[in-house]
């Protein structure tokens, strides 16, 4: 099959790691497994760390990556893969939980192959509201958001949120989800023009990076981590809450243990989403009407050109690989 493997990690040219083969072996399903023919995939910072050699990065090589699964199972259904795969009765609540849980791409094969295979568990129908490309930019970005806010972050409506850094898909995603359940929703980007595509989006302001707000806010987002931190915590009424689910600009940062205790502030981890919270998701969606924001489209070909489109942070929106169509 044709596939994007990584073949090994460089933290300075991460891409000369990744290489287009024309026949990649076909993975064969394990016990409890099924496998998919894969229709798209998006890229995420995890496959870019990957290939750099990240933290939390595994080494294991040759790995096909793509943590987005879309596609049709062996039936000709079309389907959408949801998770990290845990097991639900691993003791601790749910199977994100499950400290043997990984993430897609790290055991088994990714998406950006023709085929994969996957947990049969973590396979749902793909409705027939959302195009493959659209249902491709869902598990990573926005069953995670959904988890972070409404799960872990408990976001309620009425409630002011801030969501840092406009542009990527988690952003994306928050922006529609928090605005659609009734938040008031505050945006930041450095960039004028992310600035303006928020407030289409659904945000009710859009400032500058930084910038301080005229009034605190219930809830923090923030997935850039460094540059964005101090400001989340600035940013809170007392007894409000930062979910964090990620830390684009670096995880290096001073936690203010006093601002933390004395106003009571609440630092919240989120990560991944269970197969519920997806198919909660999925009806939320629909009910409101969202769809996910495509930032551009490349066929597996061009996936280097995809990688670079994200590592430019340049981005609005999630960037989408399609895999099935040459
Ligand atoms: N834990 C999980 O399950 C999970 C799932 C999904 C994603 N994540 C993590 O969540 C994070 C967000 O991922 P993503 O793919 O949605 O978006 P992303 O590509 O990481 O970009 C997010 C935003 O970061 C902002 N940013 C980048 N550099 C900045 C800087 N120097 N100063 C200020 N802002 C900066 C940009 O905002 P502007 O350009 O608008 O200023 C951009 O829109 C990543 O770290 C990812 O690994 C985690």
């Amino acid at each position: 099959m044709r596939a994007a493997v990584a073949m090994r990690s460089d933290e300075r040219d991460p891409l000369a790691c990744l290489e287009l083969k024309d026949a990649w072996p076909v993975p064969e399903p394990g016990p409890g497994q099924v496998r998919i023919r894969v229709a798209a995939s998006t890229i995420n910072l995890h496959d870019l760390w990957t290939l750099r050699g990240g933290a939390g990065a595994s080494e294991t090589f040759p790995r096909v990556l793509g943590c987005d699964i879309v596609g049709w199972d062996e039936s000709g259904r079309e389907v959408m893969v949801t998770g990290a795969f845990g097991d639900p009765d691993a003791g601790y609540g749910d199977e994100t939980l499950d400290p043997r849980r990984k993430l897609i791409s790290e055991d088994l094969p990714g998406a950006f192959g023709e085929y994969t295979v996957v947990p049969a568990r973590n396979v749902i129908a793909k409705p027939a509201w959302l195009d493959m490309q659209q249902a491709a930019c869902l598990n990573v970005a926005w069953s995670t958001t959904y988890r972070l806010l409404f799960t872990r972050g408990q976001a309620q409506p009425g409630e002011r949120a801030l969501i840092q850094g406009a542009g990527g898909g988690v952003s994306t995603a928050a922006i529609s989800m928090a605005r659609a359940a009734g938040l008031y929703v505050i945006a930041t980007s450095r960039s004028e023009a992310k600035r303006k595509r928020a407030l289409d989006l659904g945000a009710h302001e859009a400032v500058a990076t930084g910038e301080r707000l005229a009034q605190p806010v219930d809830i923090v987002v923030d997935t850039v981590g460094a540059a964005t931190w101090q400001h989340s915590l600035r940013s809170l009424r007392p007894g409000g809450r930062i979910v964090t689910a990620g830390a684009t600009t670096g995880s290096d940062i001073p936690l203010e243990l006093p601002r933390i205790f004395y106003r009571q502030v609440s630092v919240i981890g989120s990560t991944s989403a269970t197969r519920s919270e997806t198919l909660r998701m999925l009806s939320f969606m629909h009910a409101a009407g969202l769809r996910p924001v495509i930032d551009s489209v490349f066929p597996l070909e061009r996936i280097h050109d995809a990688f670079k489109r994200t590592a430019e942070g340049d981005l609005f929106g999630n960037v989408v690989i399609d895999i099935a169509s040459r």
